[in-house]
């Protein structure tokens, strides 16, 4: 995704000749991005060939799904829709995890049914609901407790999980009493700890405080767990000022905590995934002037990317083609919900726009298409896989009339 001279590109396609092809608001992923972005993990980790769970939360999208499972990857669920919908876009059972603190009866025991690869529990309750559908089928099940590390993640307050006021997860009182639980139930058989901090963490050094915590749970636990789940949260470059996780240095913790803990580690990673391998075209649809700034009235709204209006969470904006003259207003781009939240970016010395100009809109590709609703009606936009020259279309824009 560039520029060639004026014109914005998504592989070796104009992205104007998409919108005209297609319509806005368009989700367009690159294949050769989220090609790019398995194999740098897959590289990283190497040494201790871990298995990746990708987090379907990120995107549901069934023909990314499947392609993601190509690469050997399994998958991250948190509800039965997110379990079904990875099964039937081909991801194996034996690779897949079910972690969230609310899993219904009904959930459990389809994954149980399904013989996934481990249920992470993350509560006593939760723990004894597990155990009394296994009695009942007369089952051994495999499970993960959550730890809660207590942990600063060091990123937005709404997308860290890792600390003790955070819903998530045991405290370590309650991990050791329910390893004792564990040990002595028929039905269960504890495999795992997994643990996940937050999301969209830049800084390396809260994994490495995760790491020394779930080192000192382990060896007061006393117990060998095959599995040590890590959770997700490596973040990307949303402000585009290269500002990258060090990677390296949390490959190197991982390898110095596998020399004391000899286990499999699973990852849960969403954003790194699959977040900068889509943008979302849109159409300026009015320009309205006003005193200090002007409006951008985009076609799409927080309907169709919540992030921002959700978390004041920045995304880059770029005009599909590239002019030289500025505008000497200030642009605040905007969607046509009625909300005054509906926005998505304040910016100052822009290049002047004009009404019907294309814009696109970075990063989309983690919560963003599965985030999306029909709030205002508004029917959910199409989902586009460019490679190289090749255009395919993932999901189909809504129609209207499903709607209403
Ligand atoms: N594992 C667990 C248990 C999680 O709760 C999450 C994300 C992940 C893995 C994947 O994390 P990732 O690698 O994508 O950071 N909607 C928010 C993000 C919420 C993340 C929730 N949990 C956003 O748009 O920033």
């Amino acid at each position: 995704m560039k520029y060639l001279g004026q014109e914005f590109f998504i592989e070796k396609i104009k992205a104007k000749l998409i919108a005209k092809k297609f319509g806005t608001p368009a989700y367009c992923y690159s294949y050769s991005r989220l090609k790019e972005n398995i194999e740098n993990l897959q590289k990283n980790f190497k040494s201790f060939n871990p298995l990746f769970c990708f987090a379907v939360k990120s995107n549901t999208n069934k023909y990314l799904l499947n392609e993601i499972s190509k690469f050997g990857f399994g998958a991250d669920v948190v509800s039965m829709g997110e379990l079904i919908r990875a099964i039937s876009a081909g991801i194996s059972p034996n690779k897949i995890v079910f972690s969230g603190v609310g899993k219904t009866a009904r959930e459990i025991e389809y994954a149980i049914n399904k013989k996934i690869l481990l249920i992470n529990a993350e509560s006593k309750s939760e723990i004894l609901q597990i155990e009394k559908i296994a009695k009942l089928k007369k089952k051994t099940i495999n499970i993960g407790i959550r730890l809660n590390p207590n942990t600063d993640a060091k990123t937005l307050k709404e997308i860290s999980t890792g600390k003790k006021e955070n819903k998530f997860g045991v405290n370590e009182k309650t991990f050791l009493e329910l390893v004792d639980y564990i040990k002595n139930s028929k039905n269960l058989n504890l495999k795992c700890l997994s643990a996940h901090i937050g999301s969209q963490i830049l800084d390396h050094k809260p994994y490495l405080k995760m790491l020394n915590v779930l080192d000192k749970v382990i060896r007061k636990s006393n117990h060998k767990f095959e599995y040590v789940d890590l959770g997700g949260g490596m973040g990307i470059d949303y402000v585009h000022n290269n500002k990258k996780l060090n990677l390296k240095k949390y490959n190197s913790y991982i390898q110095k905590f596998l020399k004391v803990n000899s286990c499999k580690i699973i990852f849960e990673p969403g954003r790194s995934i699959i977040g900068d391998t889509a943008v979302l075209i849109t159409n300026i649809t009015y320009i309205k002037e006003s005193d200090k700034k002007d409006f951008i009235i985009l076609d799409a709204g927080m309907n169709d990317l919540m992030r921002p209006a959700l978390y004041k969470a920045e995304h880059k904006i770029i005009p599909i083609v590239k002019k030289k003259i500025k505008s000497k207003k200030i642009y605040e781009f905007v969607g046509p919900i009625c909300e005054t939240t509906d926005k998505f970016l304040t910016i100052k010395n822009y290049q002047k726009l004009n009404e019907n100009d294309l814009i696109v809109i970075y990063d989309v590709g983690a919560y963003g298409m599965s985030l999306s609703s029909n709030y205002n009606l508004r029917p959910k936009p199409i989902e586009l896989l460019i490679h190289n020259s090749k255009i395919k279309i993932i999901n189909k824009r809504q129609k209207l009339s499903e709607l209403v």
